[in-house]
């Protein structure tokens, strides 16, 4: 069951590239940039990775993102990604970036975006790796701020596919967002956002109804709605789940009491994605390894959970059709 799980094509809809910082290449980053960090060591920074929930999490991971500084540090964050990605055979891949993470900073969004894109490029052309970018809000910041980041992303608008809503989710509801996206909508956007991971099944509805959102980021909490559930059902709408990411943030207290099993069984289009995988413990593989063993999950299950992130990316129907079929040839070869 492993070396299926491990060499399966995969694609991954739920990764944020600055959550993919790993201690040894923050410090490296830190030292070519001469800046010190409050942390003593690599071992001393992974010590520092226990959290309660989101903010906990949140606090470190926008300290991190602080030794990104030149355009090359944005290559070699995502080549390294990229690399690790093409090693657990991921064929498809959408990143999220935090934008005004970096220019809060004062480093420019072309520096952040050019450096991801050339890296994104590279894979395609080095490993057939295709790839989309989305632009995230940070939701802790007012809709003004996430106006002003839509329009930096403007003169790159043929480079990012959609926008997407991230950070502190609790007291933050979609709907403050509602313009912002309208906008982007109409720029021509896919939108997606957070919704349900630590916040209520109402902003899961918010997101759909306020944001026109094409797929939930998270989105667990949406069994608390049994209407919810029946609408992410009749509409199809994607779940991006993240295993190992909910148990660290204590939205579930264990992988054994993860819902990904009950959210499949119901029929939802289910993904499983690794968020932050620098900060969680693992990439795409050791999640589905993870819900693998402690939910039980068969290769039937295993199938699905990996077709539905090709028939949920945003690619046309020809490339997911075609990389559909690579997944069901290997699962038919691997019988
Ligand atoms: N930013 C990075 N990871 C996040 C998560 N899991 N939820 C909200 N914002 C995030
Ligand atoms: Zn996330």
């Amino acid at each position: 069951m492993d070396d299926f799980v491990r060499n399966i094509p995969k694609a991954e809809l739920h990764i944020h590239i600055e959550g993919t910082l790993e201690p040894e290449l923050l410090f490296g980053l830190a030292r070519r940039n001469h800046l010190t960090t409050p942390f003593g060591s690599v071992e001393a920074l992974r010590q520092a990775y226990q959290f309660d929930d989101l903010q906990s999490f949140l606090d470190i991971y926008y300290q991190g993102t602080q030794v990104l500084r030149t355009e090359q540090d944005f290559y070699d964050l995502t080549r390294a990604y990229l690399e690790r990605a093409h090693s657990e055979r991921v064929l498809h891949t959408e990143l999220f970036f935090d934008p005004q993470s970096h220019t809060g900073r004062g480093i420019p969004f072309a520096t952040v975006v050019t450096g991801i894109y050339r890296a994104l490029e590279d894979a395609g052309r080095r490993f057939g790796l295709s790839s989309r970018l989305i632009v995230c809000f940070l939701r802790h910041l007012s809709a003004g701020a996430a106006m002003e980041t839509l329009e930096q992303a403007l003169p790159f608008r043929e480079w990012i596919t959609a926008v997407g809503l991230d950070s502190s989710e609790a007291g933050r509801p979609p709907e403050l967002f509602t313009e912002v996206f309208a906008r982007a909508r109409r720029m021509g956007f896919a939108a997606v956002a957070h919704a349900g991971e630590e916040g209520p099944p109402n902003y899961i509805w918010q997101a759909l109804d306020r944001l026109h959102v094409s797929r939930i980021d998270h989105g667990v909490r949406c069994l608390e709605d049994p209407r919810l559930v029946e609408r992410l059902q009749r509409e199809r709408i994607p779940l991006t789940v993240c295993p190992l990411s909910n148990v660290k943030l204590g939205i579930f207290r264990s992988m054994g009491e993860h819902n990904l099993k009950k959210l499949l069984d119901r029929g939802l289009c289910v993904t499983v994605n690794s968020d932050d995988p620098a900060y969680f413990g693992g990439y795409i593989t050791d999640n589905f390894l993870a819900v693998q063993q402690a939910l039980d999950l068969d290769r039937k299950d295993i199938h699905r959970l990996v077709r539905h992130g090709f028939e949920a990316a945003f690619l046309g129907e020809q490339e997911k059709n075609r990389l559909l079929a690579e997944v069901d040839r290997y699962v038919s070869a691997a019988a």
